[in-house]
């Protein structure tokens, strides 16, 4: 039987993107793929007293469970009220829906928001798959995001080897004919710990770190102008912070050269029409950097909740930093 997100206390993007969008700030778009992920997302969002948006990819159902991520993000505002939050602004979407099956099913069952990634396909076809679940989730008040322009990078489900930036000639025909309520454009972000190759940056001479080419602001201008106040989303913005990496590397791990996106131009992105930044690959090293450290320092323990509940105060921390 199908269920309505409104029934679990859900809200959809519309009226949040309207207000980022006239405020000039963004919301983050935090993945999950686990319990302790979920409690960290909500405990930052009900401190910051903000607006979050809990995403799923097709991975993180196939690791979890749909069904299972549907109570969880149930209990998400559950557990916000319970937090103190009277009224949780919480929306659960599909990251990266490949598919209108994908999509309807996810809609059937309690999301608010989906991507229909069309990306990778021939425009035509993005549009046509894309107006497909605009016309099926707008029947349900469910908000779509669509994408145009090709992000570099390899993920799980995510693949592609050079990034296409967005062509802003092509977003108003897009957005106009499909319907699709955000734009997830490509303007140099990328999926990932590993943004850009050691050959794309320059070092910092003090650090030896690598320090990454800027996003191409000119295309996120040229297109906020075609499409004025049209909510626009950016993939792959996670930071990469150094010293997760560096946390990650002294205790046996192994990420060299891993590189982000520096903070001060998602910053800057944000005062535009850029109002979902998606973060998976900061909360993934947060939590592994903890358990990492935590597992180096304490080898004779082995009850999960010891090494966790680190792990969990650590993407807190990350998260509420994210928020404001
Ligand atoms: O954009 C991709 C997200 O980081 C999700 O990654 O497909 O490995 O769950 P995943
Ligand atoms: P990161 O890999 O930069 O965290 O990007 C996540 C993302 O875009 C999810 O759709
Ligand atoms: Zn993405």
């Amino acid at each position: 039987m199908a269920v309505s997100y409104k029934e679990l206390g859900l809200v959809n993007t519309r009226e949040m993107f309207a207000k980022a969008v006239k405020g000039g700030y963004a919301i983050p778009a935090f993945n999950f793929n686990t319990m302790e992920q979920m409690q960290a997302i909500v405990q930052a969002a009900v401190k910051q007293k903000s607006p979050v948006i809990m995403q799923v990819s097709k991975g993180a159902r196939n690791y979890a469970n749909g069904t299972i991520l549907r109570y969880m993000a149930q209990g998400a505002v559950e557990y916000a009220k319970e937090l103190g939050c009277a009224n949780p602004q919480i929306v659960l979407h599909l990251d990266h829906g490949d598919s209108f099956e994908l999509c309807k099913d996810c809609i059937d069952n309690g999301f608010s928001s989906v991507m229909i990634d069309g990306s990778a396909l021939p425009y035509e076809d993005n549009i046509a798959l894309t107006k497909k679940v605009v016309e099926y989730a707008h029947q349900h008040d469910v908000t779509v995001e669509a994408e145009l322009g090709v992000l570099a990078g390899v993920e799980d489900e995510v693949q592609a080897e050079e990034s296409h930036y967005t062509k802003p000639e092509e977003v108003i025909d897009f957005a106009t004919r499909t319907g699709c309520d955000s734009l997830a454009i490509s303007i140099g972000t990328s999926h990932g710990a590993y943004k850009f190759k050691p050959e794309q940056c320059t070092r910092d001479p003090k650090t030896g770190k690598l320090v990454p080419p800027p996003l191409a602001f000119d295309v996120l201008h040229a297109i906020e102008k075609k499409l004025p106040g049209f909510p626009i989303v950016l993939h792959g913005s996670s930071s990469v912070p150094q010293d997760e990496v560096d946390t990650i590397n002294a205790h046996g791990g192994k990420l060299p050269d891993a590189v982000g996106i520096p903070e001060e131009q998602l910053r800057e992105a944000s005062k535009s029409a850029v109002c979902k930044i998606n973060i998976d690959s900061d909360s993934r090293l947060a939590m592994t950097a903890a358990i990492r450290k935590y597992f180096d320092e304490h080898p004779e323990h082995f009850d999960p909740r010891q090494y966790l509940k680190p792990a969990r105060e650590n993407m807190q921390k990350m998260y509420e930093h994210k928020i404001v």
